[in-house]
């Protein structure tokens, strides 16, 4: 019988290629995966959880038929968003800090999203706080990836099995830290699975706007994050990541985004003290909406201007 194809675009979330990266190897023995999430239709593992999401508060009740959803986000959220809201009927409206890459905005104006600009030095935290007062004063609907649950569990229920069926053993499991829901959720599955396991986070240096994820010396703690559950927290900066994505595009021929660099980065930190052993990294995003803002080229330069762009 033949295939039937996929009837929605919604079935194309989740189930994304882990592939392993052989010319990057550290040394033999050592072996690195990376689980490629720009493969999801919005380009970014946040698809996974905001259809979750989504779904959960239809389930509920609490998202009604025709809503307007508000979220903050400097991107691959509000992207999902705009695509998945769009797609079952909602209003999308999105919060987002200036300074965001210029693809963003414009990937949302397709989708016909409606964007609420903040000033940038208040950062994601005002933009969260925008969120909730425009939800306030037009009863629309907070999606929250900052606080639900249901974040951690899409995590657990989809990336997470997806990456313990697909190996004999995970050793190490890298994730960059945004809302701690990819961390939370698969680090619970692979231990499950791989009682050794030891996951390890990537946060931002204070100050580097680094794609996607927080710096937690800003002082805000994701609520969904519980830190007991990392075995290792490591800096990186933007430069260092941007140039660690940049040999990923030559070395493997796969064009991810910024936050990529930064879990690889990681990944070969790690990997010093290893002899034998499966890191996985997520690679959060493609590289395709970063282009318009050069950060490859900035970063050969070593320009300090890489820092006031959101790489998300
Ligand atoms: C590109 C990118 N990388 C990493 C993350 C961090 O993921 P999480 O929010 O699950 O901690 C995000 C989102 O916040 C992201 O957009």
């Amino acid at each position: 019988m033949a295939p039937t194809p996929p009837r929605h675009i919604f079935d194309l979330i989740g189930n994304t290629p882990l592939v392993e990266l052989t010319h990057l190897a550290p040394r033999p023995g050592v072996r690195i995966f990376a689980k490629l999430e720009g493969a999801n239709p919005g380009g970014s593992v946040k698809d996974r959880i905001v259809l979750a999401m989504i779904e959960e508060a239809e389930r509920e009740g609490t998202l009604k038929p025709g809503a307007t959803i508000v979220e903050a986000s400097t991107g691959n959220t509000a992207i999902a968003l705009a695509l998945v809201g769009g797609q079952k009927g909602y209003g999308v409206h999105v919060v987002m800090p200036k300074g965001v890459v210029a693809s963003v905005p414009d990937i949302l104006r397709l989708y016909g999203a409606e964007i609420t600009w903040c000033e940038s030095e208040g950062g994601m935290r005002r933009a969260v706080e925008t969120a909730h007062e425009i939800a306030g004063s037009t009863g629309a609907y907070v999606l929250g990836q900052f606080t639900k649950q249901a974040n951690v569990e899409a995590h657990y229920e989809t990336t997470g099995v997806e990456i313990a069926d697909a190996l004999e053993r995970v050793d190490v499991f890298v994730a960059g830290l945004g809302t701690g829901g990819t961390i939370m959720g698969v680090g619970r599955r692979l231990r499950e699975r791989f009682p050794n396991v030891r996951v390890v986070g990537v946060e931002a240096v204070l100050g580097d706007h680094l794609q996607g994820l927080r710096s937690l010396a800003e002082g805000y703690l994701p609520p969904l994050l519980d830190l007991k559950q990392l075995d290792g927290r490591y800096l990186v900066d933007s430069a260092s990541a941007i140039r660690t994505v940049r040999r990923v595009i030559e070395a493997e021929g796969i064009l991810a985004g910024v936050s990529s660099g930064a879990t690889l980065h990681t990944a070969f930190r790690v990997a010093e003290g290893m002899d034998r052993g499966n890191i996985v990294v997520m690679f959060s995003d493609g590289g395709w909406k970063y282009l318009p803002s050069h950060p490859w080229d900035a970063a050969e330069r070593g320009d300090e201007a890489l820092n006031e762009v959101y790489w998300w």
